[in-house]
């Protein structure tokens, strides 16, 4: 009597346990708004790094600064696509929110690299262990790109279908932006 309660308890236990540990919560727009939220904060605290970026032998540490903060962009853009990849289809409402959201943040995405356009003198004067910082930021842009090519995939693939055709004209305008900077780091 005793040990089958026992079990009986253990069993609960277990189920409890199990329910606890559900893995895949359901994720909604507010996950994906969030994520958009804090690409938007990293985009300007990496801006605000990049305006003071001098470049020269006291400029290797804000370089070093500025990767970190690059390479913490690109996993906070690999969030976004989690919590987008996520969340099931979007409807018409929640669509037309999301791309809105997309359009702003494009132009914030767009200052950035054009100021990575500008620093590019600074960075080939900034020396990181044997090389300039230059060939490091080729590479974080490429991994920015990927990234965010990722995403806007993700994001396009969950709107109505009348936003869906929208929706590579967005991310391809993005794309060209970044393939535009990259070509300042060939
Ligand atoms: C999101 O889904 C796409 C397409 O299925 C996949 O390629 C990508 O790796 C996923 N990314 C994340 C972070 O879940
Ligand atoms: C970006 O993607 C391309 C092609 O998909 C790949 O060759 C390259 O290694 C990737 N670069 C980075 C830094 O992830």
């Amino acid at each position: 009597m005793a040990s089958s309660l026992y079990l009986l308890a253990l069993t609960w236990l277990l189920h409890f346990q199990a329910a606890l540990a559900t893995p895949h919560q359901a994720r909604t727009v507010n996950d994906i708004l969030s994520g958009l939220q804090s690409i938007n904060n990293q985009l300007d605290t990496l801006s605000a790094s990049l305006r003071n970026f001098n470049g020269g032998l006291e400029g290797t540490l804000a370089a070093l600064q500025i990767q970190g903060q690059t390479m913490d962009l690109v996993h906070i853009i690999d969030d976004a696509t989690g919590a987008t990849n996520g969340t099931s289809n979007l409807n018409q409402q929640d669509s037309i929110t999301i791309t809105n959201r997309v359009v702003q943040l494009q132009d914030d995405i767009f200052s950035t690299l054009d100021l990575l356009e500008e620093k590019k003198s600074a960075f080939d004067t900034a020396v990181l262990g044997l090389a300039s910082a230059s060939i490091l930021v080729r590479a974080d842009l490429e991994a920015l790109q990927n990234s965010t090519r990722l995403l806007g995939n993700a994001i396009v693939q969950r709107l109505v279908a009348s936003l869906r055709s929208l929706g590579p004209l967005i991310t391809g305008n993005i794309d060209f932006h970044f393939s535009h900077a990259l070509q300042h780091y060939a």
